[in-house]
């Protein structure tokens, strides 16, 4: 059984090793080595998620000790913003991402927004299912570049609107 709590500073160590290992166990196919060493160094960074837990909300999912999941959200503009929900890849399908993704909900930044946006890769068919199930969709997309410059899929655009909030899975 996992719990989950917030993040404080201490977690920035083995907060960025769950966030490059879930990264790279999601997305490291699609990327040459170079330009995956790249994305790492640039966006998942000890100083990058130092930043992310001085910044925004990270919530951490918790298992014997263990981080097994977490999930990022801050503010975009007037919007807030999902900035990122991963789970350890020997630990999904059993609800952590979704109790993550519920516990982010219920934040009061979160349920006090009046729009909630995120982006997603538009091949991650089960993410983007997840989402829809708690009331996102689909508003628009965007290119998503690599270092190299080499072409890949776009990033779709999701957002849940407050008065979509209503009728919700639990
Ligand atoms: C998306 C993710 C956080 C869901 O966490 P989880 O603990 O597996 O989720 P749960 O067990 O609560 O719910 C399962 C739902 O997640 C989605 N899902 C399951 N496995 C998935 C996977 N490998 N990749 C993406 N989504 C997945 C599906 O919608 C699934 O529902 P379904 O079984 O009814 O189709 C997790 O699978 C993950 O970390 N995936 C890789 C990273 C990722 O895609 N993050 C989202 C980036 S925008």
């Amino acid at each position: 059984m996992s719990r989950i709590r917030q993040a404080v500073p201490e977690d920035g160590k083995a907060l960025t090793r769950l966030a490059r290992e879930t990264y790279v166990a999601a997305f490291g196919h699609s990327f040459t080595p170079a330009d995956l060493a790249a994305h790492l160094e640039r966006h998942l960074s000890t100083s990058n998620v130092d930043g992310w837990i001085a910044r925004d909300t990270v919530l951490l999912a918790e298992a014997e000790d263990r981080l097994v999941g977490f999930v990022q959200f801050g503010p975009a503009g007037p919007a807030m913003e999902l900035r990122r929900l991963y789970v350890l890849a020997g630990c999904q399908g059993c609800g952590i991402g979704s109790r993550l993704l519920r516990a982010a909900l219920a934040h009061p930044d979160m349920a006090g927004a009046d729009r909630i946006v995120l982006d997603v890769w538009e091949r991650n068919h089960g993410a983007r299912r997840l989402y829809e199930r708690y009331g996102f969709q689909v508003v628009g997309r965007r290119s998503f570049a690599v270092a190299s410059g080499a072409a890949s899929d776009d990033d779709l655009i999701m957002q849940r609107l407050a008065c979509q909030n209503s009728d919700l899975a639990q």
